[in-house]
């Protein structure tokens, strides 16, 4: 993958990978530079031969994770420019839910706006104590850009969403957990080293697995239940034969950790 980001960190460790967001002085506000590096960064991480277990995101600074898209960069965007803007922040979601790894967002301040949506785009999402979430779009007269109309209510349930994009109210990490679009909420000292952690746990499971559960899961909320249970049950059936099914049956019988290769 390309080394030379100019607003992502990349970090690695074994399985592990850290994005970090890189623009603190802006509060990471996404700009088209950094929504480009960050979905090409998903794009070659997913395309590698050994593509990372987990993947934790971050933003760099003690006072957010992003606070939105880039205003003064979408401020005399007229309306095809703006369309470009969202497609490519709508690329940025997809290439995360598409990742075979797991996607664990650390929100270590402000989630606002596009900030807010990445993190929706995210598997699995974790915050400090002082996160904030919104979509403040509506003080801007606009709207929000990057999936959160339609992730925020999957999210969430339609009027919690609602009210959040109606009002542009923001909520604390208390509230996002209490609403589910948290998963947990930890001491701002603590955040990154736990939720690497728990992506240390993912990282030990089947990677076929992994990439399954996260792809049936994605596909099936948006389709009729019958539906959606076939995707399960193909997806299921297809494991059957891995190496990595093998493996982990015949450890559990053979009373021994699993080792798993993602074959
Ligand atoms: N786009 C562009 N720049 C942004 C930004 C955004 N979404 N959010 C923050 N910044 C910039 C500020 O302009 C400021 O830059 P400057 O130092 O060159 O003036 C810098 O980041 C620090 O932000 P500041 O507003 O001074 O910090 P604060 O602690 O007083 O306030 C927020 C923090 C998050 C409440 C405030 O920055 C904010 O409301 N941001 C916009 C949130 C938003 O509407 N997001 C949705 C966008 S669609």
């Amino acid at each position: 993958m390309r080394k030379d980001y100019e607003f992502v960190l990349v970090e690695r460790d074994g399985a592990l990978v850290t994005l970090t967001l890189n623009r603190p002085d802006k509060l990471n506000a996404l700009n088209a530079t950094l929504i480009g590096e960050l979905t090409d960064a998903f794009a070659s991480l997913s395309a590698e031969a050994s593509p990372p277990r987990a993947l934790v995101l971050t933003g760099a600074g003690e006072k957010a994770f992003a606070a939105g898209a880039d205003i003064a960069a979408m401020a005399n965007l007229g309306a095809p420019a703006a369309r470009a803007f969202a497609a490519a922040g709508h690329r940025l979601g997809e290439a995360i839910e598409a990742a075979p790894f797991a996607v664990l967002a650390a929100v270590n301040g402000f989630a606002l706006g596009g900030g807010c949506e990445l993190a929706l785009a995210c598997d699995l999402v974790y915050a400090s104590e002082k996160a904030k979430f919104g979509q403040p779009e509506v003080n801007l007269g606009v709207i929000p850009g990057f999936g959160g109309t339609q992730r925020l209510p999957r999210a969430v349930g339609p009027q919690k969403a609602r009210e959040m994009v109606l009002t542009g109210a923001t909520i604390d990490a208390a509230e996002a957990k209490r609403v589910g679009l948290v998963c947990e909420v930890y001491p701002p000292a603590e955040l990154l080293a736990k939720v690497r952690e728990t992506a240390a746990v993912i990282a030990q499971k089947g990677p076929l697995a992994i990439t399954a559960a996260k792809r049936v899961m994605r596909a099936g909320a948006d389709v009729p239940l019958p539906t959606a249970n076939e995707l399960e049950a193909q997806a299921f059936a297809a494991l059957f034969g891995s190496d990595d099914q093998r493996e982990g049956m015949s450890a559990f019988l053979a009373k021994r950790p699993a080792h798993f290769h993602g074959r």
